[in-house]
């Protein structure tokens, strides 16, 4: 079986070599992927196609009779690849571009949480700064009021401002909707309570009719330790996340993914492909701060090499929508897991995430010190890297550049391990979190 996987980041990485693993597949191909990838999946076919691309990837996949693509990256749904395939009966993991809308509108979402009954923050909805203003205005006279304020669409995680008090309420909504320091029009936003907890991320695997649970994990957004600095795409990840125990999974699971599936088939739109929660355990139970309807990334590159079953025989269940069946037949509820921790920690370039003024080095050789050597329980995986003909090294490539994952029986052993390996990988101003897993037994 010939399995595409599309994207080009860590994320796409860790697909590709769970999919070697797999006994299923003959051959492996990636599109855009990097060059990185080739470092650890030598067998790996690097096709030269990009994740938006739709009709290209559906040429090819036809004709290289791809039997099932897995795809990365929220741009490849927002172009609508899943619906492209489906019409052309491909198997593909993923949800349609109207089942999408789950993480590309905030409106859609909150409706399909409130319709399933699914535990969220409370929220109004705003079609003008003057209305959202003169709401922010008659909330309670606290000095430390805090609201989340985040606008309708897709705006590559900047779409949302935590606000510590009302009058950076008012700014934020003046921010957003005149000063349109996105840099485009917003017209629709909505201003939810403020969840206060610990954060973490819940993952299913969804065929439009059931779901398997697909593994938890605890992302740190900020740049820099201790939570300061912007926000990013994630500069690293530890799973499963800690502070859930079996009571909470299935609350999870029958509060959450069920009600939210169930509710999407009685929309009309049923949701296929991974259905990624972003939840707060909060002192009143746990609560989804949103929907993204992908695998995370660095989420991904932590959970999928904790998994031990074989995930393309999922996955292939999930594409043909027989994931009941294949649950009876394996007898098992969801895919097994390793009963050891993981701890993934990202290198980013000089610069990342662009949003504080300095911008993003590239063009910058990545050095291994000749004590590099990765164990069977380490993975590297590659995001933002070059080659250039004739040139001995990779190159970075700006954003986020690489992870190293680790596994251990301890959280403690596997941060130790995955330090260990990025202190042995140098480039010109690398910036990485030294505080992943930190406190983690
Ligand atoms: P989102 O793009 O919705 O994931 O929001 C980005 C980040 O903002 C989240 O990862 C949270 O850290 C924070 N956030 C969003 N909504 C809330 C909320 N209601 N309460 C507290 N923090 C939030
Ligand atoms: N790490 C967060 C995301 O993939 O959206």
């Amino acid at each position: 079986m010939k399995v595409l996987v599309v994207g080009s980041g860590g994320r796409e990485h860790a697909l590709c070599t769970m999919c070697t693993k797999s006994l299923e597949v003959s051959e492996v191909f990636v599109a855009p992927g990097n060059p990185g990838m080739k470092k650890s999946l030598p067998k790996l076919n690097i096709v030269n196609i990009e994740q938006t691309q739709v009709e290209e990837l559906l040429n090819f996949a036809l004709n290289e009779k791809i039997f099932l693509t897995i795809v990365g990256p929220e741009v490849s749904l927002a172009a609508g690849i899943v619906d492209e395939f489906r019409k052309n009966k491909l198997l593909i993991i993923g949800p349609t571009l109207k089942a999408s809308q789950l993480e590309s509108s905030k409106t859609f979402a909150k409706e399909i949480m409130k319709k399933a009954n699914v535990p969220t923050a409370n929220y109004q909805e705003f079609f003008s700064s003057y209305e959202a203003i003169s709401y922010i205005e008659s909330l309670p006279d606290q000095v430390t009021q805090k609201m989340v304020i985040k606008c309708d669409g897709l705006a590559q995680g900047k779409g949302v401002i935590v606000c510590l008090s009302k009058s950076e309420g008012v700014k934020a909504v003046n921010d957003l909707m005149i000063n349109k320091i996105l840099g485009f029009d917003v017209s629709h936003i909505i201003i939810e309570d403020f969840l206060e907890g610990s954060e973490l991320s819940a993952f299913a695997l969804c065929d439009g009719e059931d779901f398997t649970f697909f593994g938890t994990a605890c992302d740190h957004k900020r740049l820099r330790n201790n939570d300061q600095g912007p926000n990013t795409g994630g500069m690293g990840v530890y799973s499963p996340a800690n502070s859930l125990d079996e009571m909470d999974i299935q609350f999870i699971n029958e509060k959450i993914f069920l009600p939210t599936l169930k509710t999407m088939k009685d929309e009309g739109v049923p949701f296929t492909g991974i259905l990624f929660a972003g939840l707060m355990k909060t002192k009143l139970g746990i609560k989804v701060i949103e929907f993204n309807v992908r695998l995370g990334d660095p989420e991904s590159q932590a959970l999928l090499p904790l998994i031990e079953d074989d995930m393309v025989d999922w996955f292939l269940a999930a594409a043909k929508c027989q994931l009941k069946e294949f649950k009876k037949v394996s007898r098992k509820t969801s895919p097994k897991f390793k009963n050891m921790k993981a701890v993934h920690v990202v290198m980013a370039a000089y610069g990342y995430p662009g949003t504080e003024g300095i911008s993003i080095r590239s063009g910058d050789d990545l050095i291994f010190s000749p004590e590099f050597n990765l164990s069977p329980n380490d993975y590297l995986f590659y995001a933002g890297v070059m080659k250039n003909i004739g040139h001995e090294f990779l190159q970075t490539k700006g954003g986020r550049i690489l992870g190293v994952t680790s596994l251990a029986e301890t959280y403690t052993f596997a941060r130790s391990q995955a330090y260990n390996n990025i202190s042995k990988i140098q480039f010109e101003g690398a910036q990485y979190r030294s505080d992943i897993g930190q406190g983690l037994v």
